[in-house]
């Protein structure tokens, strides 16, 4: 059954290796021949999308990393601009609505308490419409929006968010769409139609990597603090994976875009600070290299997730792990993969509770 471990030794690893399935499932009658079809989103969705001049994202913990990464994307293939805000900063804060604003909630459970207040102080604004992009159906954030779309995780028991993660991102890939869609993009992303189509596969590949990962976890054990880089939409994904290891390893974690490393955090390096870095081959991969040049030579311990095809060979102080190729707007949601195994490995190797860390609960439902 759903919550049982299934021959996994937790649910975290159980929830990691079901990715493949609940994208494919997430994806589920939402693709048509070449193009997201609007109306996954619900009837009213198509009008809705047509008057949107922007969009506020919000959310919190790992649901707000997934906003992060929808940012980037809305911008590049729908040209809509879009903020992302903690649901406890926004609720408390002057929001200027500029008309046609679409506000967009992310939440796994639906009931986090900052991300429905949030909701409840947007509705009293002029907003152009609500949207909850949401796991748990008859959840409160979905009773009070006016759009939802569900993600297909299924039941998440491990406190660290993983699955529902990747899927959040694929429902926000098909909003990003969507609205370039209603926008009057035609044709254009019908590669990232079938990208998605593909995604399951690819996932499957670097569920593959397990082995791999777990030995190289193995140097993080001992180790008291790390640093996770990455550049555009790579940096969330850093993100995410710098909270997944402060989550459930306890080892203090951060995560820097690339560019900014020579603004501060490059002080810290030393041997004793492992340096991660999620490296797909995109346009921004020369810009990401020289600033592993610059942690390599402070005697920094690189360990690189990195497209198969780049020519960067394991050697003295590098680490390199190969990931499968895959297309630049699809791989954040690749490149998660790697690092929740990562995260997972180094828990179990210092022994810590991982499905339920100490002080962490599964949906915070109070302030
Ligand atoms: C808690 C959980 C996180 C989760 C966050 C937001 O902090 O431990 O895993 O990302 O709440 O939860 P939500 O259900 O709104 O996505």
């Amino acid at each position: 059954g759903v919550t049982s471990k299934g021959g996994y030794r937790h649910f975290m690893l159980k929830e990691i290796h079901e990715q493949s399935q609940v994208i494919a499932a997430t994806l589920e009658g939402r693709l048509g021949d070449h193009q997201v079809l609007v109306n996954s989103f619900g009837t009213d969705a198509e009008q809705l999308f047509r008057g949107v001049r922007q969009v506020h994202i919000i959310a919190c913990g790992t649901s707000y990393h997934a906003g992060m990464v929808a940012r980037y994307w809305i911008e590049k293939l729908a040209g809509v601009p879009t903020q992302v805000e903690v649901a406890s900063e926004y609720r408390y804060r002057e929001v200027v609505v500029p008309e046609g604003t679409l506000f967009v909630t992310l939440s796994q459970s639906g009931e986090t308490a900052d991300t429905l207040a949030a909701l409840r102080f947007a509705k009293q604004r002029d907003y152009r419409g609500s949207l909850a992009i949401c796991n748990v159906p008859g959840s409160s954030l979905v009773r009070e929006s006016d759009l939802t779309l569900m993600t297909q995780a299924g039941p998440e028991i491990g406190v660290a968010s993983t699955k529902a993660f990747t899927t959040q991102l694929v429902a926000l890939m098909l909003l990003a769409l969507a609205l370039g869609r209603v926008r009057g993009a035609n044709g254009e992303h019908a590669p990232i139609v079938q990208g998605l189509r593909e995604l399951p596969g690819v996932i499957n590949q670097v569920l593959a990597l397990d082995g791999e990962v777990e030995r190289l976890s193995m140097a993080f054990a001992e180790k008291h603090h790390a640093l996770f880089l990455g550049r555009g939409a790579h940096f969330p994904i850093a993100q995410e994976g710098a909270l997944k290891l402060k989550e459930i390893s306890y080892i203090h974690a951060e995560a820097y875009p690339a560019g900014e490393l020579k603004h501060g955090p490059l002080a810290l390096v030393d041997s004793e600070m492992p340096v991660i870095a999620v490296a797909p081959n995109d346009e921004l991969l020369e810009k990401l290299k020289s600033n592993l040049q610059e942690v390599r030579a402070r005697g920094g311990e690189l360990f690189v997730f990195a497209d198969e095809s780049i020519r960067m060979e394991t050697s003295a102080h590098l680490h390199v792990l190969r990931v499968p190729a895959v297309s630049d707007a699809l791989a954040p949601i690749v490149y998660t993969i790697p690092l929740q195994l990562l995260a997972y490995h180094v828990a179990v190797l210092k022994g810590t509770d991982v499905d339920q860390p100490r002080n962490l609960a599964k949906s915070v439902t109070v302030e």
